[in-house]
Order: C-alpha cells, then structure tokens, then sequence
C-alpha cells in the first residue's frame, strides 16, 4: 500500500508559539480551543462556571488544543503486550479498549506503538509503521469514540531501551553509550539517521490522523530514544544535539516540527516528559521536585553507587541541578555537561525539564503529560499519593501548556485539590484502570471511593498486563 496522504493536513501553517502570546496554562487550552473550535469555547465557559460553583473541577471538559475530552481522568500509556508480533490489533487488545471507555475515563492514551518496523522496545506492543496500520485503526477509534472518550496514540522509539529478545538489528541512540538498564550499546545516529527518524515519527503521527485518533503522544520520558537525547548520561554528542540543554532538547523539538508540519496546526500533539530521570533528583534539589517518593532497596544501593561518583561529577550535577531559574534562565546556568566515562553523570534534571517543557511550548505542543524516573513508576510503599505533583504545579505556573499529572493518582479529593490549586489540567491513570476499568465511572457516583489497586505491580509480569486480583463482585 502506498503512502495515503491526509486532505486536511495543512502543512504549510508553521508551528504556534503560545508561549509569546503569553498566556497562562488554563488559557493556552482555551485559546487554542477558541481558536479552533467556537462550539469548545462555549463549553470552556461553562467548565469555568462550573468550577465556580463548586462543582467537581475533575468531571469538568478539558481541552488539549482542539481536542476536547468530557472529563479531566485520563487512562496513561499502557503496553498490554496483546497485540500481535507485528504490532496488529487482535480481538482481546480491541475488548480493553472497549471496556476502558465504557468506563467512564475522558482521554485513553495507547501502549505505545513502534514507529519502524524492525525496531520495538517491547513485545506484542501496538505498531504504527506503515499506511496498513490506518484502516486497522478505524475500528478502534470507532469503538472508543462511540462510548463517549477521545483516543489519543502514543508513539516511541524505544532504542537502547529496548526490552525485545533478540532487540532489533541495529538500534539507534544519541551516543554509543551502555544503556544502564539493558546495557545495549546503540549506534551513534548520524545526521541522516536523525533524518530518517523525524520522517518515521512524523509518518506514524499522519497515519494517526488519518485513522481517526484525536491525538498523538511523543514518549519522551521513562528512558526511550527521545528522553535519551534529553539524558547528559546517554546524550554525549559534541554536536548541536548535545552538550547544553538547549542542544539535548534540539532532536525532540525537530521531531515535534516534522509531526506539526506532516498534520498541521489543529492536530493535536502532546509529549510525555520525565521531570527527572533519576529518583534522587526528585528530592527538591532545584525547588521544583520535591514529590514523596520512597526509597526501595535497588535505590538504596543505586545511591550508595552515586554517592561514590567523584567531586567534579557532583560539582558539575550540582550546578544543573541547583537553584531557583526560571524556565527562561535555566539554559545560562546549565553547563555543556562534559560527560565522560569516569564521571557518571545524572539524567535529566527538574530545572533542565522546566525547560525543555518551554521548548515544547514555543514549537506548539497541545499537553504535557508529567511522568519521572526510567522505572516509570514506583513501587507499593509510595502509593497514595501522586508522585510528581510539585514540579506539575511549577510547570504548570510557568509553562503555558495543559499539564497532565500522571504517577500515583489514587485519590479523588488530592487530584481534585491539585486541579484546583496548583492549575493541573488533567491525570493520568495506569494501574488504577488496569485493576478497574471502570473506576472513573465508581468515582462519579461516590468521589470518596478508594481504588482496589495495591500498587504491586504483579500486573508488569502478567499476560496482557491484567490484573493479579480477583474481578471485583
Ligand atoms: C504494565 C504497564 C505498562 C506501561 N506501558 C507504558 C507505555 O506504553 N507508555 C508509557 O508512557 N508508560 C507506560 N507505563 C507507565 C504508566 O503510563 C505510568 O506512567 C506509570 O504506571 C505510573 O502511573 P500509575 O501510578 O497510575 O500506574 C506502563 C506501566 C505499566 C504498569
Ligand atoms: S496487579 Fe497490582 S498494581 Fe497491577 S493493577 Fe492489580 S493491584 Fe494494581
């Protein structure tokens, strides 16, 4: 099949900058909304009222640029490993769609799907590597759309990162540094590596288009391809992909261009960004982090491990990680991170995501979806509360652009308190709609309602990433 093209792709409109319209977080969705759709600013309108009222803010509408969802839950990224070897929808991947809009949540972003055919960071995951995949599509959207939620693809190259055995051929990253997860060596992506890729990824975004989605997500965080070219720990390049944190950003930036540029200015786009890679960067170094995050015993001796990195390494990281910058400031304090083997570097830190997050901003980004870490989410003993929340509310403040919270959401009167104090537009759900799909629709009827999900992550090792407790009576 040869490449369809999309009628009402309108290339040639350029990125939005909403950052120099200067605008806060809450009215960036609303002015891309007005600006795409009267219909969704009078909706707008009445959310404000509502909220005014003393509403719930959650079960409010919300808006990333011109999509607009009935509700503020969103159902995170979830690999459920059911597709087929070749990424294809099967009868059983279809059905937890099914049962997870008729569950009542606003916005289901996918498990991710691979881009390029030959290059999966997971098994079984869904694909989006050629125009085949588009008709195939059509029936999940449809599915979705009829019981009232908006579906939203999340795309990924997974690199380094990969988890597939054997991993594909040759895998790509921004330096041929050991990914400390896999210990795979990637290839160093040449220019037209680079090039190839922002096609791949602007393809698949297309493709999403055309199907139906009302939306894409780029993964930029937990560690794939796109947050390592953010990582000063993967990311060794001498070029103008690496070094300063206006060069790390450079490759994803590029990459959120061509897929603006293949679907034009109302499609939405969102990207999921870490606020830090690393646990420990989350203790408020920079005043930004600052979430309740436990210690597990692998981090204990991760720490231990980062405790013995020499003076320099840790001078250097501090003055990444310190200090009160505001996003605009943060690109002037953070060094070119002269990385090298014998001074193991952090990840990402808060500061330097602030800043990516006003990048994504200015290229015209819909919604950023807060995640950390590269074990994505963390164990049982730090369930309760969400993980990330200090550093959304700080990027929602200072970054005109909705923020989705995602990470240890359980519970309505916090989400409902951070919504309304701290400007988070929405939340992500993982693990709470594994364990009940229905749980948005629970929480509508009693807002006190606790999740059945223990946070155990049995459901990491299970087939089709089901839940390991018994069907709720
Ligand atoms: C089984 C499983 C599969 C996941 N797959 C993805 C994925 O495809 N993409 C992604 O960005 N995150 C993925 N995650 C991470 C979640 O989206 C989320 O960031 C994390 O689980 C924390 O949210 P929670 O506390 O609500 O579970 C996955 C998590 C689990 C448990
Ligand atoms: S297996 Fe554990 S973490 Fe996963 S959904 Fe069930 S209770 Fe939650």
């Amino acid at each position: 099949m040869g490449e369809e093209t999309c009628p009402e792709a309108d290339a040639g409109e350029g990125v939005r900058s909403r950052a120099e319209a200067g605008v806060t977080a809450e009215a960036g969705a609303m002015a891309a909304a007005v600006a795409t759709e009267a219909t969704v600013a009078e909706e707008a309108a009445e959310t404000v009222g509502a909220a005014a009222a003393g509403a719930s803010t959650l079960f409010d509408g919300v808006s990333f640029g011109s999509l607009r969802a009935k509700n503020r839950f969103v159902r995170a990224a979830t690999w459920e490993g059911l597709a087929t070897d070749e990424g294809r929808m099967t009868p059983e991947l279809l059905e937890v769609y099914r049962e997870l809009a008729a569950g009542g949540v606003g916005t289901i972003l996918t498990g991710y799907a691979h881009i390029v055919a030959d290059e999966q960071p997971n098994p079984r995951m869904m694909g989006i590597y050629d125009d085949s995949f588009v008709d195939e599509y059509r029936e999940l959207v449809d599915v979705v759309h009829e019981a009232g939620a908006r579906l939203v693809l999340q795309v990924a190259y997974g690199g380094s990162a990969t988890r597939l055995d054997p991993p594909s051929k040759r895998i790509l990253g921004p330096s041929a540094v050991a990914n400390p997860k896999t210990g795979i060596v990637p290839v160093e992506a040449s220019e037209d590596d680079l090039a190839s890729l922002r096609d791949a990824f602007a393809a698949a975004v297309r493709r999403a288009r055309v199907a139906g989605f009302d939306g894409v997500e780029l993964h930029a965080a937990h560690g794939y391809l796109l947050s390592q070219f953010l990582s000063p720990r993967l990311n060794r390049r001498t070029d103008a992909y690496g070094g300063s944190i206006e060069n790390r950003v450079r490759f994803l930036a590029e990459v959120v261009d061509a897929c603006r540029n293949a679907v034009g200015d109302r499609f939405p786009l969102l990207v999921k960004l870490n606020c830090a890679d690393e646990r420990r960067d989350l203790d408020d170094a920079a005043g930004v982090g600052a979430p309740s995050v436990c210690t597990t015993e692998a981090d204990a001796g991760a720490s231990g491990a980062n405790a013995a990195a020499g003076d320099a390494a840790a001078a250097a990281d501090a003055a990444r990680v310190e200090g009160e910058a505001s996003t605009a400031d943060v690109s002037a304090a953070a060094p070119a991170a002269p990385a090298t083997a014998e001074t193991p570097e952090r990840g990402l830190v808060p500061k330097e995501s602030l800043r990516v997050a006003a990048v994504l901003a200015e290229h015209g980004i819909d919604a950023i979806e807060v995640s950390g870490d590269w074990h994505a989410f963390s164990p049982k003993e730090c369930a309760g509360e969400p993980f990330f929340a200090s550093f959304a509310a700080r990027l929602a403040r200072q970054v005109p652009v909705p923020v989705i919270l995602t990470g240890g959401n359980r519970r309505f009167d916090v989400m409902e308190r951070l919504a309304r104090e701290d400007g988070i537009a929405a939340f992500g759900l993982c693990r709470p709609l594994v364990c009940e799909p229905d749980l948005v629709n629970r929480w509508q009827k009693d807002p006190h309602a606790a999740p059945r999900c223990l946070s155990c992550n049995g459901c990491n090792s299970t087939p089709g990433h089901r839940c390991i407790l018994p069907p709720r009576r």
